[in-house]
């Protein structure tokens, strides 16, 4: 299995473009199910997220065709993607596709919309917590469909299509919001969903299947108002940038000092991050086509944050937050919201010498004046890749085993970090 070693202490300087969100791919690949023509997406990242889903569409009997390369490649190493639903061939997502990948769970939506059943694997746990689906279970029933749920599998059938109604979630979910619009679309008459996800991504969706002839009213803001059609049409659409990819490398540049410029970036979408970045001694300014990341003084200060929905400082950016609170002079407190169990990383950082006490849903970092490199666990995609952020100043070397977390979100990670600078490699047995 792959590992990367990385030897501490270089300072990070240069240019590192930001891909398109993979948070934003997911969904919108998806949404190519609502559709028997072809949805064209740009900027799609190369990760192994993206690969995996695409298996799972054909399944369903969606075609699916990369093309397309960047400035600088010479061969076309596909950033386009197109997927074509010309008919639903299959409408169950069967358990080792789905557990293989929650948000496939997402296509009982457009499934049920579309052609008005779908039997769709239950998604299971994972390390960051129970994860469960209640919340999309309760969006579909409010759309007219029967669930049942038998042998870990939700059976929903709704003969004669879905109809709009008001969905009013008890809590914030991101995936049952892209769910329950996606399938709303084309349930017959208005939808309202109340307390959805405002995270750009929702956003982002739904501007793409506006593109698809959907009429969604109150993008942006936590009601969507939804006119059900009968049906939608190819379209062509970019994926919007990565902001966690964004402020993943924004905390690189700041833990290893020097100057990263991020490209095809904005700060739009980032404010609570910048707020405390700032509070950390990190300037984040915008420049020509990117942000310019550069720490104050020499050393991190101390701060203190919760994650929350967006617009509050999401929990995507949170280990990678705390691993670069390793080395402060002073005490950090990062609460964790969102889900139940993401601190895996850490065990993992103190194997790098940080002194972090968890305390319920709060860490306590104590800053440490060095790390020190050391083999590492990566747990998930995240927490891995705080530990690269923290292997960017431990002293000698860090190796980072289950590399495959890391490939699931962030394309060409030591390629990014190498060509500013860093010492890291990837080592393939
Ligand atoms: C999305 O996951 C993201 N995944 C996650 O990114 C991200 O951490 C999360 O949103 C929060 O921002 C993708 O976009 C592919 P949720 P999702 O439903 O939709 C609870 C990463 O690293 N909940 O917003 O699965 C749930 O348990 C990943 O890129 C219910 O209780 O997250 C959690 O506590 C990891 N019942 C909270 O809501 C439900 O039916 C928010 O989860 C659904 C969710």
């Amino acid at each position: 299995m792959d590992r990367i070693r990385i030897r501490g202490g270089n300072e990070l300087n240069g240019i590192i473009p930001i891909s398109g969100a993979k948070n934003a791919a997911l969904p919108l690949m998806i949404a190519s199910l609502l559709t028997n023509e072809t949805l064209n997406l740009r900027n799609v990242p190369r990760l192994a997220d993206v690969q995996q889903l695409q298996r799972i569409l054909r399944n369903h009997g969606v075609d699916t065709a990369l093309s397309g390369k960047r400035a600088g490649e010479k061969a076309q190493s596909g950033e386009n993607l197109s997927l074509t639903a010309g008919e639903i061939v299959d409408t169950v997502a069967p358990y080792e596709l789905v557990s293989a990948m929650r948000a496939s769970f997402w296509v009982l939506g457009p499934l049920l919309a579309r052609c008005g059943e779908a039997k769709v694997s239950l998604p299971g746990g994972c390390a960051i917590g129970t994860r469960p689906v209640d919340l999309f279970l309760m969006a579909m029933e409010k759309l007219g469909a029967s669930l049942d749920v038998d042998n870990g599998y939700v059976i929903a059938k709704a003969k004669n299509g879905l109809v709009g109604n008001r969905i009013v979630f008890p809590k914030v979910s991101v995936g049952a919001t892209h769910c329950a619009l996606m399938a709303a679309t084309m349930a017959k008459g208005e939808t309202t969903i109340e307390n959805a996800a405002r995270e750009p991504e929702v956003g982002d969706l739904a501007d793409c299947l506006v593109k698809m002839g959907a009429k969604i009213g109150g993008i942006g803001t936590s009601t969507l108002m939804i006119e059900g059609v009968e049906r939608l049409h190819g379209a062509t659409h970019s994926v919007l940038a990565d902001r966690i990819e964004t402020g993943t490398y924004a905390m690189a540049g700041a833990m290893a000092g020097g100057e990263v410029i991020l490209t095809d970036t904005k700060a739009d979408f980032l404010d609570a991050f910048i707020d405390a970045m700032d509070l950390a001694g990190v300037d984040i300014e915008t420049v020509e086509n990117g942000l310019r990341v550069k720490r104050r003084d020499d050393l991190i200060k101390p701060v203190s944050i919760e994650t929350r929905p967006y617009p509050g400082f999401p929990t995507d950016l949170q280990a990678q937050f705390m691993g670069m609170l390793t080395m402060t002079e002073g005490s950090s407190s990062i609460r964790e919201t969102i889900f139940e169990n993401r601190f895996m990383h850490v065990q993992e950082l103190a194997r790098l010498g940080a002194d972090i006490k968890l305390r319920g849903d709060t860490a306590i970092v104590n800053g440490v004046r060095e790390l020190r490199g050391a083999e590492v666990m990566a747990t998930d995609l995240r927490a891995s890749v705080s530990l690269v952020i923290a292997g960017l100043v431990a002293k000698g070397d860090t190796i980072l085993h289950r590399v495959y977390h890391l490939d699931r979100g962030f394309e060409d990670l030591e390629l990014k970090l190498s060509r500013c600078g860093a010492d890291i490699e990837r080592l393939s047995d």
